[in-house]
């Protein structure tokens, strides 16, 4: 027997069934060689593999994050967002013409379409971003019905296409509906985040142009959130993908997966936390009040990073390039002295808790002048290419089927109806 393989045996039936284990996996289709009705107790997939996937390797132990090979820092100090989307689609960096005809059709394919704006109207003012990008998404795919044809690659490149570069217009345009602005739409002469920070900020002024350290801080804020493997938005994406939704239904339904406070909505929660606390002098106290576990230390700790999490790193240098142009903001004393005084103390060291990707990205968007709600919207912009990735996989995957985990029935026995008059 081989020292890379597993043994279930069925203390029921006494049988024993063997696997491979290969790339820290085993196909769980063994338990059912030994008895087809058995299946496995695995909720929230803690311990479950659900596909093959050659497009991020993260190995939260060494605090390494890497897409298609890259190292996330080496593409955050050397790429640009756009191409990092060509390389997570296509699985390799562009060359020079392939990377200009990407930039050019993306660019190329920014408008939405006019009725789009009329529906957004019907929206209250108050209406949450994240709820009018999943519902703005989800109707592209009625302009669009020959997206639903998937099996077509040239057809599936045009629709990610159009994905990647409505979806910072759509961004922009609820956060004018939200403050009662005209829709500004893009423009050509921009690159991917100066025109999507254009569209949010530019008011009575056509010329206007954003800053150049902003828009590239953010364009490395958008490389860092471009995919993260199976997390609960990209697991969603695969899930509705496999039934062979069209991908702009696919992209709103994993876009509502984001939309969720555990997910996509800790750096609002950041940003509470540090208004909360209020000033510097009032950090020590609060850092015991985490220790008596009466609240949380939101931006740190990660369910897969033990050690540190290398998009925090590089977040942090992005910080002071941003405050270098806004100015310095209170909030980041107070979150500079609870980084300090929570790195010392035995009770994160033992923990192995650190500082994650949400501890300064909250503060960046601040200083740059998003509203907190919008924080989800800009890390939507950012995954939607590695969930188009994952289904561009999926689709590829002759392995993949569509999902249909089981259950543990543990509800009432047969019984019978009984009439209303006689309960
Ligand atoms: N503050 C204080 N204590 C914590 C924290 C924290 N932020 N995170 C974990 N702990 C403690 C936890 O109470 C437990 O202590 P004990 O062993 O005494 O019971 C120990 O550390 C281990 O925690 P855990 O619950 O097993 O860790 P987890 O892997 O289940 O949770 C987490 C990971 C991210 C949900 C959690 O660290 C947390 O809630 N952090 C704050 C919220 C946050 O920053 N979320 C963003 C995560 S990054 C998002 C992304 O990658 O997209």
């Amino acid at each position: 027997m081989s020292e890379n393989s597993i043994t279930i045996t069925d203390n029921r039936s006494g049988r024993s069934a063997t696997a491979p284990i290969e790339h820290g996996v085993f196909p769980s289709a063994m338990v059912r060689e030994l008895d087809k009705g058995l299946f496995m107790y695995d909720p929230a997939f803690l311990s479950t593999a659900s596909c093959a996937s050659s497009i991020t390797d993260l190995d939260g132990a060494n605090g390494i994050l890497r897409y298609r090979g890259y190292p996330i820092e080496q593409l955050a100090e050397q790429s640009t967002f756009l191409e990092v989307a060509y390389l997570l689609i296509h699985g390799e960096l562009p060359d020079k013409a392939e990377h200009e005809q990407w930039v050019h059709d993306i660019t190329f394919h920014t408008y939405i379409h006019e009725n789009i704006g009329s529906f957004m109207r019907g929206f209250n003012h108050d209406a949450h971003p994240m709820g009018m990008m999943v519902s703005v998404m989800a109707a592209l795919s009625t302009f669009y019905p020959e997206a639903k044809d998937i099996d077509d690659t040239q057809n599936r490149l045009i629709q990610i296409t159009r994905v990647i570069a409505k979806i910072p217009t759509i961004a922009a345009f609820t956060y004018r509906h939200s403050v009662g602005l005209p829709r500004e739409y893009p423009v050509n002469h921009l690159d991917y985040t100066a025109n999507f920070l254009r569209m949010m900020w530019a008011v009575a002024d056509p010329n206007h142009e954003p800053d150049p350290v902003l828009a590239k801080a953010l364009d490395v804020l958008l490389i860092l959130h471009a995919d993260h493997e199976q997390n609960c938005s990209t697991t969603t994406m695969r899930t509705v993908g496999s039934a062979q939704a069209d991908p702009f239904i696919a992209v709103a339904a994993a876009t509502c997966g984001l939309y969720g406070p555990l997910h996509g909505g800790a750096n609002e929660q950041v940003i509470n936390m540090l208004h909360e606390i209020g000033s510097i002098d009032e950090v020590p106290a609060y850092v015991e009040r985490v220790k008596r576990g009466e609240v949380l230390l939101q931006g740190f700790g990660h369910r897969v990073y033990k050690n540190f999490d290398p998009r925090a790193t590089i977040i942090k240098k992005t910080a002071d390039e941003v405050f270098a142009v806004t100015g310095t903001n209170p909030l980041l004393d107070i979150a500079l002295k609870l980084e300090e005084v929570a790195l010392k103390d035995s009770y994160f060291i033992d923990r192995k808790l650190y500082p994650n990707v949400d501890f300064y990205s909250g503060l960046i968007y601040e200083a740059m002048g998003f509203p907190m709600d919008f924080f989800t919207v800009l890390f939507a912009i950012g995954r939607a290419p590695g969930w188009l990735a994952h289904w561009v996989e999926l689709i590829n995957d002759p392995e993949q089927k569509i999902y249909r985990p089981r259950q543990a029935y543990i509800g009432t026995e047969a019984r019978d109806y009984v009439d209303i008059d006689a309960r």
